[in-house]
């Protein structure tokens, strides 16, 4: 259904339908499908025909890229088993299977980079009963993740583990590589100044800080050459202090250095976020729902040694204001469409990248704004693309905004430990079972849609 209300300029004169010119890449609009990550690929980190058709559904629906999931480098660096990883030389033809896919809809695919150093929610096999490794001794603020700093050697072998990882990504033919640089995995627990506390070449002064993100970008580069697609996703601003007694962390100034930094390394692109941990009150911006993570969070339980107690400060409605407190203080005075948006115009002023921005879009007179005022270059979407899978071709229609618009609730992430993937507001749909039948069809391809399988690529 469209909103003819709200007067849209025909897609050819649209700026969200205008293709953007990367370095090394073309994409054919400004639509962006933001990471998410879900649990729908095999414990050996072998991706599934179950991710093909979640990535595919988002194809489908029209987006210009595809950004895919958090995809670990390392075992080590997972933040839950059952997201598809990058490790080894063996899934170089199952992530090309998922780029054609991507790619028979006229979509590119970007693979994120990453690893999660302490912030590590689901050890699973591999990493159950031992410290992750990260920049620091001091366990993670939230949930009280257990973690070791790591040597020079440490440092060494996970910076070639990430050119390795780009260099699969080149070979598998997908369109380029993303450093999860934000949200408070790996790169950020270098880049804060609220985490990192070490006093070698990594850690002390901003560019200290920095070294390790910009030793990566350096590797992947010294490995896959210039021409491959190499984007950086950033925190603009740490807002560490989600516990009110921690460092609030990096500033924005400070990230518009490393913008700047990361620039002049010979990266292609940023791609703006916020906060230092996650989820944040400020990412994904919206609502927290304490009921879904009571019945959610016991997964976690024993993954932190403040898991049992932020269980019960879920579990107790008469505990829950508590953590209601903590977490709702930090976001006063934000929107939540377009949460960041002033903070990558501030980036974009700094550096001659193009710039996208993530959080909270779905209006198309918004985003059209947003690109237009020079604001940024591209928009990403997780979760309204999550609620409407066609919501670019709604646009395309006429459309303002969805008839059923994302409420951003957050039930999708709450249940991410523990669910697959998918909209759990069961308010947008005529039923639960309809709800529970939108979620599950992840695992059956559409014939509607085209989604080739696996075997057929
Ligand atoms: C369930 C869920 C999983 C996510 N997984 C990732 C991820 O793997 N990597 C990442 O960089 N961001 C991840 N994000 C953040 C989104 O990419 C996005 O930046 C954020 O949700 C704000 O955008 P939105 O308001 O359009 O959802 C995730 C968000 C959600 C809700
Ligand atoms: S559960 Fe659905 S409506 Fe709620 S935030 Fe996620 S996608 Fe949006």
């Amino acid at each position: 259904m469209t909103d003819l209300a709200m007067p849209s300029p025909a897609p050819v004169d649209d700026v969200i339908f205008r293709p953007l010119h990367f370095r090394n890449l073309t994409v054919k609009n400004r639509i962006f499908r933001s990471n998410i990550s879900g649990i729908f690929d095999n414990q050996d980190g072998s991706l599934t025909q179950t991710r093909i058709n979640w990535e595919s559904k988002f194809a489908a629906g029209g987006v210009g890229a595809i950004i895919s999931s958090y995809v670990p480098v390392l075992m080590e660096g997972r933040i839950i088993a059952g997201y598809a990883t990058i490790h080894r030389d063996e899934f170089i033809p199952l992530w090309a299977k998922l780029g054609e896919a991507v790619h028979s809809f006229d979509a590119k695919y970007i693979l994120q980079l990453s690893h999660s150093g302490r912030q590590m929610d689901l050890p699973g096999v591999h990493n159950q009963m031992r410290p992750s490794l990260t920049s620091t001794s001091n366990k993670e603020t939230l949930h009280g993740f257990l973690c070791r700093a790591m040597t020079k050697g440490d440092i060494e072998h996970t910076i070639n583990a990430f050119a390795e990882g780009a260099w699969r990504a080149r070979e598998a033919g997908l369109d380029g590589v993303e450093l999860h640089a934000a949200n408070g995995y790996l790169f950020t627990q270098f880049l804060s100044s609220g985490i990192n506390d070490r006093t070698d070449e990594y850690g002390g002064c901003l560019q200290n800080r920095a070294r390790f993100l910009l030793d990566v970008i350096g590797a992947i580069r010294a490995k896959v050459g210039s021409g491959f697609h190499l984007q950086v996703k950033l925190s603009a601003i740490d807002r560490n202090n989600v516990i009110p007694w921690e460092k609030k962390g990096n500033t924005l100034d400070e990230t518009v250095q490393v913008a700047k930094w990361v620039e002049a390394a010979g990266a292609d692109a940023i791609h703006v976020s916020s906060g230092s941990l996650f989820p944040h009150p400020l990412n994904p911006p919206g609502d927290l729902p304490l009921d879904v993570l009571a019945v959610t969070y016991d997964a976690m339980i024993s993954s932190g040694v403040y898991g049992f107690r932020n269980f019960l400060l879920f579990r107790y409605p008469l505990l829950r204001p508590i953590f209601h407190w903590i977490w709702f203080r930090m976001k006063k005075g934000h929107p939540v469409e377009g949460v960041s948006l002033e903070e990558a115009r501030a980036i974009k002023a700094a550096v001659n990248l193009p710039v996208l921005v993530t959080g909270g879009f779905q209006t198309a007179s918004f985003i059209r704004e947003a690109i237009n005022s020079g604001g940024v270059d591209a928009v990403s979407i997780a979760r309204s693309l999550v609620a409407n899978n066609d919501l670019v071709k709604q646009w395309a229609a006429g459309a303002d905004s969805p008839a059923r618009p994302c409420t951003y609730c957050n039930k999708c992430l709450a249940n991410a430990p523990k669910n697959p993937m998918g909209c759990y507001e069961e308010a947008r749909f005529p039923s639960r079972e309809a709800m529970i039948d939108e979620i599950m069809s992840v695992y059956k391809p559409r014939a509607d849609m085209r989604i080739p399988l696996a075997s057929e690529l």
